[in-house]
């Protein structure tokens, strides 16, 4: 029996984004240990972020995806610290291999775990599970602008920002709304927008979304602006399935989401590739948390929880599905770290996962 090896690029990155990557290579190298040889995982681990910013000048090398390309996937920390500019870090790593790579779906399940308190309390007896999709490629992060006058501060500066929105864009990103409703038994999709605002693009999206519902009439739909789904998100949270929406509002929903699942440390991501041309990304949803970090006392489960999303994208369905379980098992125990409610640390809490999956 040959064992299957799978390369990974590991990019920590910075903050907590160091704890949770050896967090989560530990867990899947465990389950490696015990699939009997079944399969591995080749580790490239690279040290971009903002300590190589310090000394390069840049967050990675100008050849960093090409570096990166042939891994059979990313699994990535968070990036971002207070001695670059956010702007500067997010685009100069994260963006460039969301974007280069063309990762134009990002999954971002809303995950309500044993024994973790919800700040909605309709979520004590009520069951809760749902996904927001997020368009990764265009919408209000394309990048487009320009900023004029910036040699005269307080005289005027003049800055725009504009939202790019493609029919290919908008199109591919809701059929993979509609064909993972398809696979989940709630079957419907909730297609976000602002168009009563934002005439131009969000329009053109409601036009492709109505067009795309037309081709799965076994799934159900609805379309519902961004400020009433924020309260959707509170008050009727057991209509949610499958939500999609634009990059910057899928953003903002994402977080929300977790934060009602208790807490944006458990909140996993995967920004994927549908077409396997390049490789996708794993990722929790979270930042680099400065104010926690090198603290041991982050939550790995985000990046835990992203770690199953890969090996779902990796052909190990049953491997996901366990590590999940694995995950579930330490919250029912209590194994939990300070922002869930917890006094565990970081490695208690993996060490929990470990033992769980062993
Ligand atoms: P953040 O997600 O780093 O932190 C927000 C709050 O959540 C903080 O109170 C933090 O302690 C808490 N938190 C985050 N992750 C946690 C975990 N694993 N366990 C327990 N608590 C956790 O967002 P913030 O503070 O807005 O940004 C910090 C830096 O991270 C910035 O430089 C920002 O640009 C960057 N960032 C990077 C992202 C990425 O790489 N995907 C996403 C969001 C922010
Ligand atoms: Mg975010």
């Amino acid at each position: 029996n040959e064992t299957k090896t799978f390369t990974i690029a590991a990019i920590p990155a910075d903050g907590v984004g160091q704890e949770v990557v050896a967090a989560g290579r530990q867990v899947l190298d465990t389950l490696a240990d015990v699939s009997g040889g079944a399969f591995n995982f080749d580790w490239r681990e690279y040290d971009w972020g903002s300590d190589y910013y310090a000394q390069h000048g840049v967050m990675m090398p100008e050849d960093g995806p090409d570096q990166v390309k042939d891994a059979d996937a990313i699994y990535f920390g968070a990036v971002g610290w207070p001695t670059v500019p956010d702007h500067v870090s997010l685009w100069g790593l994260r963006l460039r291999l969301c974007q280069g790579f063309d990762q134009w779906a990002n999954i971002r399940p809303v995950n309500f775990l044993p024994g973790i308190q919800s700040p909605l309390r309709r979520a004590d007896d009520t069951h809760l599970d749902w996904v927001v999709v997020r368009e990764n490629s265009e919408g209000e992060y394309a990048g487009f602008g320009g900023r004029n006058f910036s040699g005269r501060p307080g005289q005027g500066q003049v800055a725009t920002q504009s939202a790019v929105f493609t029919e290919v864009g908008c199109e591919r990103i809701l059929r993979f709304a509609f064909e993972l409703a398809q696979t989940r038994p709630g079957k419907k999709v909730s297609s976000v927008t602002k168009s009563n605002a934002q005439q131009y693009g969000m329009v053109l999206w409601d036009e492709v979304f109505d067009r795309v519902a037309a081709d799965y009439p076994d799934v159900e739909t609805e379309s519902v602006l961004v400020d009433a789904m924020s309260a959707k998100f509170i008050l009727h949270p057991e209509d949610l399935d499958v939500v999609v929406a634009s990059n910057l509002n899928a953003d903002i929903l994402s977080d929300l989401g977790s934060a009602l699942a208790g807490s944006l440390g458990l909140a996993a991501s995967a920004n994927l590739n549908p077409e396997r041309r390049y490789p996708s990304m794993f990722e929790p949803v979270h930042g680099s948390a400065p104010d926690i970090a090198g603290q041991g006392l982050c939550n790995p489960l985000g990046a835990l929880g992203s770690a199953a999303l890969m090996l779902d994208h990796l052909g190990l369905p049953d491997e996901a599905k366990r590590l999940q379980l694995a995950i579930e098992d330490t919250c029912r125990r209590r194994v939990l770290t300070p922002d869930v409610g917890g006094a565990a640390t970081t490695v208690d809490v993996t060490k929990s996962v470990i033992d769980a999956l062993a």
